[in-house]
């Protein structure tokens, strides 16, 4: 039997920590599903059609050690709005969310389009400015010349183009949990996620 943990929610909202802490803790795969948008939009940016390139991604391209970088990100937010890349990358999510030890993915239509019959959908969101805390203080660890204003920019500019795309815009499933981490330490939204697939789950 397959339980499926559907996460959505903005860049930088604290998802991406959630997830894994909560694969890790229950024992089952983990997708993080934006970088299959960053893989294509990496191959997209060297000349690629982009449903060539969603049509043909191999694990050599999701392991790219590029694929963290704000280029990378802008890049991925693009190809994600054309409707052929979303679609082609559609039955891969959906096979992995059945895989028999359970499978949480995190991403931005993992409730509402990929998993809508999850067994625990999770929305994770923060402001603006602390997802650019967040983002500037991890930028800053890794060795990037990057100012806070910088990534506030890019944020906001990732968030419009997330939220406002025609297909599989970046929305709150109607009956997804809300853990809103603006003022919660990672730790405590650790555990209200664990308390959920546990409510859900039982132990
Ligand atoms: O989550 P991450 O920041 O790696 O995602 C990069 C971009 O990929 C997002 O800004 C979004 O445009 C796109 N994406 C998406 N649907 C997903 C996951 C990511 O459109 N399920």
């Amino acid at each position: 039997m397959s339980f499926t943990v559907a996460i959505d929610g903005p860049a930088a909202s604290g998802k991406g920590t959630i997830s894994r802490a909560l694969a890790a803790h229950f024992g089952m795969l983990h997708l993080d599903t934006g970088l299959l948008y960053r893989a294509v939009g990496a191959r997209v940016e060297a000349g690629e059609a982009p449903e060539a390139a969603a049509r043909s991604l191999t694990q050599a391209d999701l392991a790219r050690e590029d694929l963290r970088s704000q280029a990378a990100a802008s890049a991925a937010s693009r190809v994600a709005a054309i409707p052929e890349v979303r679609a082609a990358l559609l039955d891969f999510q959906r096979a992995f969310a059945r895989a028999p030890e359970g499978a949480v993915l995190d991403g931005r239509d993992i409730c509402t389009v990929i998993c809508p019959g999850a067994e625990v959908k999770l929305y994770v969101t923060a402001s603006p400015e602390v997802r650019a805390d967040r983002r500037h203080a991890e930028l800053v660890a890794r060795g990037v010349d990057v100012t806070r204003e910088e990534v506030l920019e890019d944020v906001l500019a990732r968030d419009a183009r997330d939220m406002g795309r025609a297909d599989a815009p970046l929305v709150a499933a109607p009956d997804a949990l809300v853990l809103d981490t603006s003022e919660m330490g990672i730790d405590e939204a650790v555990a209200a996620a664990i308390a959920e697939v546990v409510r859900v789950r039982g132990g």
